[in-house]
């Protein structure tokens, strides 16, 4: 419904969330500089509890989602562009949850049980399988598709707020409402 906004717990969820993911690519960036040693396990421990808590958030997520309701497409917004917002949101709900999992199976395939920055440890109980390798690429494959799905989802908001100027950014709890009358698309917004 156009005028309406994500309810709190979505959009507390949204950030929470995207601060997770972000660190947690950080996170991994940051791993690579360092070789073999504890402060890899840890960076590396670090980053998998990110995930994990991205994991963990995601149901709380969908379940916001449903329960809070959802604003309508953005307004005046053609067919193809409501379909496309449709199939990336589908998208980085599907890498939210195929992205930490693919984490878990490299942990657990790992040569030796898996340190979460010394506050657990992960089993390597699927060491045997010899995916190890796979399950890591499978890993760094999803992280770049979700670096670029988040790049897309980024450049949309950028262009809902400053060409379109409508209220699609200010949903998600991101700065004032635009004022009625002020962009293109928001006489259709008020
Ligand atoms: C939003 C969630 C996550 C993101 C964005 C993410 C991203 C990444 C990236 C970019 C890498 C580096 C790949 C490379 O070397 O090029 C990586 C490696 C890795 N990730 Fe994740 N990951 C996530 C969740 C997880 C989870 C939940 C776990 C485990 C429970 C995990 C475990 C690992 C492991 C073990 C590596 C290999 C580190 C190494 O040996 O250098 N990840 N991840």
């Amino acid at each position: 419904m156009p005028g309406q906004r994500y309810s709190i717990p979505s959009i507390v969820l949204h950030w929470t969330m995207a601060l997770a993911i972000a660190f947690a690519w950080i996170g991994a960036q940051v791993a690579d500089v360092f070789g073999r040693g504890p402060t890899k396990t840890f960076v590396v421990g670090s980053h998998a509890l990110l995930g994990l808590a991205v994991l963990a958030l995601l149901l709380p997520r969908l379940l916001a989602r449903w329960t809070g309701g959802v604003p309508g497409p953005a307004p005046g917004a053609p067919a193809w562009e409501v379909r496309l917002a449709h199939a990336a949101h589908l998208l980085l709900y599907a890498l939210m949850l195929a992205l930490p999992l693919s984490g878990l199976l490299t942990a657990m395939t790992g040569r030796t049980p898996f340190d979460l920055a010394g506050l657990a440890t992960l089993p390597n109980s699927l060491a045997g399988t010899g995916l190890r390798r796979t399950v890591k690429e499978v890993h760094e494959l999803l992280a770049n598709g979700m670096l670029a799905a988040i790049a897309l989802h980024v450049a949309a908001v950028l262009w809902h707020a400053f060409v379109r100027r409508d209220d699609v950014a200010w949903r998600m709890g991101l700065g004032p409402r635009p004022v009625a009358g002020e962009g293109p698309a928001t006489g259709e917004a008020a």
